[in-house]
């Protein structure tokens, strides 16, 4: 499974990608405004940075809604760098604007996704990523998961190549339990990836080690 950060956060990409496990960045119009980026130039700039400290996929939100504004930001931001993955919400133009990324050899994240129907028409479409938003359905009392798991069946029940990007991972358990599943991507913060470290047990067993390799005198 690739681990992506889910951040636009120059200092926390540079911390993930330090650890050496990290495949690549997902952003969206709320971390990007986090990060106080504003103005077309500095968005861009931005874009920009991220990929020369990363060596992979790079998801790049547009911000428009109709198919011609989708089509003419897209085109900016895939022009920007070949890493840019153009992130297009789950509506109707978007299915449009997917296909016509997809035809022109542009790759795409189809975000916004809270049901397998509309990540079936993601896949038609030709999506490279389909972004099911779990943290947010289980916000909503419906299990994230659950979602990740048929579409998982129905992308193999047909062969989509569309890779499930599992997104709004909010902690550690969706890590894993996304990769029980078979999600070929998560996004989510630093702490879900280092979360994966922590047991007491290896804490335990390293401090009572050290202690014993000093009787060692070497
Ligand atoms: O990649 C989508 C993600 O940014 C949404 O996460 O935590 O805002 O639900 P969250």
């Amino acid at each position: 499974m690739k681990f992506f950060i889910d951040t636009a956060d120059l200092n926390q990409i540079k911390e993930a990608q330090a650890l050496g496990v990290l495949d690549g960045v997902t952003t969206n119009p709320s971390l990007m405004a986090k990060e106080g980026v504003t103005g077309k130039k500095n968005i861009l700039n931005h874009y920009q940075s991220i990929c020369s400290i990363v060596d992979g996929d790079v998801s790049a939100e547009v911000i428009g809604t109709t198919f011609d504004q989708m089509i003419q930001e897209g085109e900016e931001l895939a022009a920007l760098h070949p890493q840019i993955v153009v992130k297009i919400p789950m509506i109707k133009e978007g299915i449009k604007a997917i296909k016509y990324f997809t035809d022109k050899g542009i790759k795409t994240n189809c975000t916004l996704v809270f049901s397998c129907g509309q990540a079936l028409l993601a896949a038609k479409a030709g999506a490279t990523y389909v972004s099911p938003f779990i943290g947010r359905l289980d916000d909503v009392s419906t299990d994230g998961l659950v979602l990740i798991d048929e579409i998982r069946k129905v992308y193999d029940n047909y062969g989509f190549e569309t890779q499930i990007l599992a997104a709004s991972v909010r902690h550690t358990m969706h890590v894993v339990n996304c990769a029980k599943i078979g999600a070929d991507v998560m996004t989510g913060p630093l702490s879900a990836i280092e979360g994966l470290l922590k047991h007491p047990l290896t804490d335990n067993g390293l401090k009572k080690f050290l202690e014993d390799a000093k009787k060692m005198q070497v």
